[in-house]
């Protein structure tokens, strides 16, 4: 696999995948310790996660990853998403927002399917856990429930960009398609690498 592709997917994994928290209570970022998720998207969007668990805590890459999660969507997602993430990580107490290089950390993707197909190209069977589950991994996704039971995954060991290293990061993600949005997800998270 593309090392972006890789580094992208173990992103995705470990930014999709962390345990559930007080997700009701909103908190700044600078009150969040640990793992936390909420959904951060007006109440009345259509995409909205209902349950997410990982273990270990801190996610450690490469290492082992043990996750859950559930959501649902009242509208099919289908080309373009757009996808805007903001990623933060906290360096001496301080939340501080890392730019978007080479495609990683807090960037605009104009379609958020075409990341899919880059993770696993189109007519390939999805990976697994996905696969046995029936969980499709390209779009469009049909309105209704997605569920991943507890399933196990290997962080590899992957060439990180130098600033992804040990510490808190926060990453938000507001998916959106012809100027509206669909959903918005916000999670922290505790992260061991090398
Ligand atoms: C992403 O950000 C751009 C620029 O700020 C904005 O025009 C667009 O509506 C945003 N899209 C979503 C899905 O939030």
């Amino acid at each position: 696999m593309e090392r972006r592709a890789a580094l992208l997917l173990s992103l995705c994994t470990a930014a999709l995948f962390v345990p559930r928290a007080a997700s009701t209570a909103p908190r700044g970022p600078t009150q969040i310790v640990g793992f936390a998720w909420k959904n951060c998207g007006a109440a009345d969007d259509p995409a909205v996660l209902k349950a997410l668990e990982v273990s270990p805590d801190p996610v450690s890459i490469p290492g082992d990853l043990t996750a859950s999660a559930a959501g649902t969507t009242s509208v099919e997602l289908d080309t373009p998403l757009a996808l805007n993430l903001t990623l933060e990580k906290e360096v001496a107490g301080i939340w501080v927002k890392i730019p978007c290089v080479d495609e990683i950390g807090s960037c605009e993707y104009p379609d958020a399917c075409d990341l899919l197909d880059q993770l696993t190209p189109p007519g390939q069977d999805c990976p697994e856990p996905l696969h046995t589950y029936g969980i499709p991994c390209h779009c469009p996704f049909k309105a209704g429930d997605y569920s991943l039971p507890q399933s196990d995954f290997y962080l590899p060991d992957i060439d990180l960009p130098f600033w992804l290293t040990n510490g808190n990061y926060m990453v938000k993600g507001i998916l959106g398609r012809d100027g509206k949005e669909l959903g918005c997800l916000q999670v922290s998270l505790r992260l061991h690498s090398g």
